[in-house]
């Protein structure tokens, strides 16, 4: 009877060390260090948060969850985060993933979400954008993407537009933004998101470039710069009426230039137009983007183009006295390119809760600062 007693009391143990063993067996092992890289390369940080403490999406900091559990939520995730597929995150940067979130304590304070969601008077496809979480990876407007669309702009309609959305691994099989599912992310709502995205602020040209030191000789230093037009051959968007400058220290001597339409030196406010920011800079209390100051002091080198057409590029070069350091390099900071056309549309002159970084009037990107030798 004892026996029996002891055996019966033995059974749920065992019940429940079983699965414990599966459980042990079936997580690979994984490094959170590089789990770590992982997490931040693939963007789970916009929604999850920088310290896995929360924000759009719940807080994973020593998640009790299971490696099933975790590969079913990246997998097949359970509302509106994307999901992610073997060619985009394997099983090894899966397992990686899972040992940084179990290496994390619990117990911060859930962040606030990247982007805040817009004031109820923002245009309803892009109140839907960020509340259904693009806009946490993809800022107020979608900048990044709304380009990509532009090298592709003749073939832009609402199936393409689409496509990249539910089978968005099709274009980008390592990329870092999942496929959506259109059970989760309905097309009634993304098709609010398109038209605010594609036909209310429309396509942008896939404009940018760089500017690198070509030589160095009897005391002067030439630098190249290339602006080139990433769209597809006979489909990507013109841009036309660019104005290209490169801005330059106080008392830098510009012995020539070359490229077509090279202008010169000028003063920076003289060419009524302001330098590209470089990072977004978030709305207020009001849903209001304020623009900062823009620094318009000193000169610029600069370069006119009537157009640029998809897949073709402009090579420009201009020669300054004495040798490239680090002061030189600091002060092209803001250099770019502007173009008129396609700009800005009346729409987006109107939204308010925007991204500064594109002009009222046109569009711009900077430009890539050099490496010093
Ligand atoms: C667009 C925002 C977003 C991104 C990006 C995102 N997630 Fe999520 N995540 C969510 C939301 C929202 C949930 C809630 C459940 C759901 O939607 O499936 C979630 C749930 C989870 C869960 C389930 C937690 C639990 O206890 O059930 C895990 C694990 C997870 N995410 C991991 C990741 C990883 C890893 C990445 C990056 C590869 C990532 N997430 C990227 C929004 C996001
Ligand atoms: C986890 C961050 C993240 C989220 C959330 C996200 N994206 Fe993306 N998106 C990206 C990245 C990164 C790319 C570039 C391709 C890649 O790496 O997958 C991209 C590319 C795109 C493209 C360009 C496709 C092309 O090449 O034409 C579009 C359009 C787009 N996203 C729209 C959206 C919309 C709409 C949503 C919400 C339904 C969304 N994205 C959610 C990160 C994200």
């Amino acid at each position: 009877m004892k026996r029996l007693l002891m055996a019966l009391a033995l059974v749920p143990v065992l019940a429940m060390a079983a699965p414990a063993i599966a459980r042990a067996q079936d997580a690979p092992k994984g490094d959170p260090a590089a789990g770590a890289r992982a997490y931040s390369g693939k963007l789970c940080r916009m929604c999850h948060g920088e310290d896995l403490e929360g924000g759009f999406g719940m807080d994973l900091a020593g998640r009790n969850i299971t490696y099933k559990q975790f590969l079913r939520a990246i997998r097949q995730p359970w509302s509106l985060m994307p999901q992610y597929n073997e060619s985009q995150l394997n099983a090894q940067m899966a397992a990686d993933l899972y040992a940084y979130i179990k290496s994390k304590p619990a117990g911060k304070e859930p962040s606030h979400w990247h982007w805040p969601q817009p004031p109820s008077s923002a245009p309803l496809g892009q109140r839907i954008y960020i509340n259904v979480g693009c806009g946490q990876c993809h800022e107020p407007e979608n900048k990044f993407a709304r380009m990509w669309l532009g090298e592709h702009a003749k073939e832009v309609n609402y199936e393409y537009f689409k496509k990249q959305i539910y089978q968005h691994t099709a274009k980008w099989p390592r990329g870092s933004m999942g496929d959506y599912n259109p059970d989760r992310l309905p097309e009634m709502m993304l098709k609010e998101i398109y038209q605010f995205l594609v036909v209310d602020l429309g396509v942008r040209a896939s404009i940018g470039g760089g500017i690198t030191i070509a030589e160095q000789a009897g005391g002067n230093t030439t630098y190249k710069l290339t602006v080139s037009n990433r769209g597809v051959k006979d489909s990507g968007a013109t841009a036309e009426g660019l104005t290209v400058f490169v801005r330059i220290p106080e008392g830098a001597k510009v012995v020539s230039g070359t490229g077509p339409g090279y202008k010169g030196q000028q003063s920076l406010k003289s060419l009524g137009l302001e330098p590209g920011l470089a990072v977004a800079t978030h709305p207020n209390e009001q849903g209001v983007t304020p623009r900062p100051p823009a620094d318009l002091a000193g000169d610029v080198v600069v370069w006119k183009l009537p157009k640029l057409v998809a897949s073709d590029k402009a090579e420009l070069t201009f020669t300054l006295v004495g040798a490239p350091n680090e002061a030189l390099v600091k002060a092209m900071d803001g250099s770019t390119v502007h173009w008129e056309k396609p700009g800005r549309t009346p729409f987006g002159q109107k939204l308010a809760y925007r991204d500064v970084r594109t002009p009222d009037k046109g569009d711009h990107e900077r430009l890539g600062l050099p490496r010093l030798p």
